[in-house]
């Protein structure tokens, strides 16, 4: 294998599948895992604890250049723990309230630029898998496989109420389609860093998929991409 350290992007709107899909390909490869949408959401939620505004554009800069934050992920739960401050706001940052507020911050080119090099900084031996809506275009453009998952609304509105209500959070299914509506279209209309697949993404429609059919079509296009790695892990496994 060559000395390049291996990249899988998984881009996609809100509720796609790509959160779990990604934690399930980062453990059975045993490569990093980048959230990118968990990066802006802590922005936002810190944002608040220190009285910024959210059209305070300048500040929102700096709080993202100074940004406090750790993940450490929990291979028994699968969740990924968010830090900021030294607090764990892992479940704080999961509101539908604080994903409106981080595709808001989001929109500003001052802030994506803050968070670049960091979510860039992810980038470690033996690999990585990068979550998010921008990871194929702009973050890691130099990816050997790029996966952009997409889902009808309506199906994306129910997983997430399903999700949130798995974490304990109190959800309605309506207001979950329209906000889910909301964010889709300010992150696939903004000028910067839109969300669109990159162009040598593979596109994968989960409507209708259920979550081992989309990790097996997803493991097929890596060991098409990655031979070694595959056969490695499963060495390592006995799998
Ligand atoms: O993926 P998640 O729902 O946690 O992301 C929250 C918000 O952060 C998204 O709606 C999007 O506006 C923003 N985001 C982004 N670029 C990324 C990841 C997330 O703009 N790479």
């Amino acid at each position: 294998m060559s000395s390049i350290t291996p990249i899988i992007t998984v881009d996609g709107p809100s509720g796609c599948g790509k959160g779990t899909l990604s934690v399930f390909l980062a453990k059975k490869l045993g490569w990093h895992l980048l959230d990118s949408g968990a990066l802006y959401r802590v922005l936002s939620l810190a944002a608040k604890l220190h009285a910024v505004r959210l059209d305070n554009h300048s500040a929102l800069e700096v709080l993202g250049q100074h940004l406090d934050v750790c993940f450490e992920f929990d291979e028994n739960t699968n969740v990924i723990h968010a830090v900021l401050e030294g607090q764990d706001i892992t479940h704080e940052i999961r509101t539908e309230s604080c994903g409106s507020d981080a595709s808001k911050i989001a929109a500003i080119p001052g802030v994506r630029k803050a968070l670049f090099e960091r979510q860039r900084a992810f980038l470690e031996s033996p690999g990585l898998i990068a979550d998010g809506r921008d990871m194929g275009t702009v973050i890691f453009p130099e990816a050997q496989l790029k996966l952009f998952l997409d889902a009808d609304p309506a199906i994306r509105a129910k997983r997430r109420f399903n999700q949130l209500q798995a974490m304990g959070v109190n959800a309605n299914l309506d207001d979950l389609f329209l906000e889910i509506n909301q964010r889709d279209i300010r992150d696939r209309q903004r000028t910067i860093s839109p969300l669109v697949p990159a162009e040598d993404a593979i596109i994968i429609d989960t409507s209708n998929l259920s979550i081992e059919e989309v990790v097996a079509r997803s493991m097929a296009l890596v060991g098409g991409v990655f031979p070694d790695v595959l056969m490695n892990q499963k060495k390592r496994t006995g799998g």
